[in-house]
């Protein structure tokens, strides 16, 4: 293959939130999205297996021609990310790049907050990493920060169960636990690309006063300024405004859910990993 798409993965549609956005901020370049929706949700998985999962995406993408990967997971961030980018890349795609969604939103998340308290939500993974509360306090040292995680969440999601009343129930004990945990958080992230989904929920969830930060503009914002500071990578990635969607599980199923998360008729190839 010989695609210089920028590559954009998740564990299943979750990234397509991210997408989305990234396509809107910089549609000029072509995008090449993969969901590895046969072995979603990565959530509840160990470090070994995200890390061994993410590293065979990752390989795909580069087999594939793209320069660079954006890991839109915050899973596969949080489990995957460093040791690919410190032991691996070096080896296996020297002058190619990987890129998170964690520390791009660290980097802001504490600006929203007015009280200095911010909750996060997300996957059991991401939640038991750490990850968001050590990278928010080098950026925010002051902020406090209180997490959640909600393993139902992504099930929900990827059956397209969450929209119905029986979703509610997990979706206001979630909540409810983190604002016990801090009555002072003013700011909620999702720190989970899968999330957005449940927007609407939320709202009725979340009391007033309570800002819900979504990451796919944030992380869209990033890559914008990685690019103009990186010419040697952007000059490699193609342009022409071209996105393909493949996914490791039923490529029917997967545009059907898709077209929900991207907001736009998607239609899939499969691959196998
Ligand atoms: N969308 C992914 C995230 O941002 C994870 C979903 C999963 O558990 O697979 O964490």
């Amino acid at each position: 293959m010989n695609r210089s798409s920028i590559g954009v993965f998740d564990s299943g549609y979750g990234g397509l939130t991210v997408l989305k956005e990234i396509a809107a901020q910089l549609p000029q370049y072509d995008y090449l999205y993969m969901g590895d929706n046969a072995r979603a949700p990565y959530g509840p998985r160990s470090f070994q297996q995200v890390y061994e999962y993410t590293l065979e995406a990752v390989q795909w993408f580069f087999e594939q021609g793209c320069p660079l990967v954006i890991l839109a997971c915050n899973t596969a961030s949080a489990k995957a990310l460093r040791t690919i980018q410190q032991n691996d890349l070096e080896k296996i795609a020297p002058g190619k790049r990987v890129l998170g969604v964690i520390r791009p939103t660290a980097e802001v998340i504490g600006n929203y907050s007015k009280t200095g308290h911010v909750g996060v939500l997300g996957t059991k993974g991401t939640v038991s990493s750490g990850s968001y509360t050590l990278e928010i306090e080098k950026f925010f040292p002051h902020i406090k920060v209180s997490q959640e995680a909600c393993p139902m969440w992504v099930p929900l999601i990827e059956s397209n169960e969450h929209q119905k009343p029986g979703a509610d129930y997990f979706v206001k004990q979630h909540i409810n636990n983190l604002l016990a945990k801090d009555r002072d958080i003013d700011t909620i992230l999702l720190g989970c690309t899968h999330y957005p989904l449940l927007m609407k929920k939320l709202s009725w969830f979340i009391p007033g006063g309570v800002e819900v930060v979504e990451q796919g503009k944030i992380v869209a914002k990033s890559l914008a300024d990685y690019l103009e500071r990186h010419p040697e990578i952007a000059g490699k990635c193609s342009k022409g405004g071209k996105i393909e969607f493949f996914t490791t599980g039923d490529t029917a199923d997967f545009d059907e859910h898709a077209a929900i998360f991207f907001g736009r008729p998607v239609k899939s190839g499969q691959l196998a990993l």
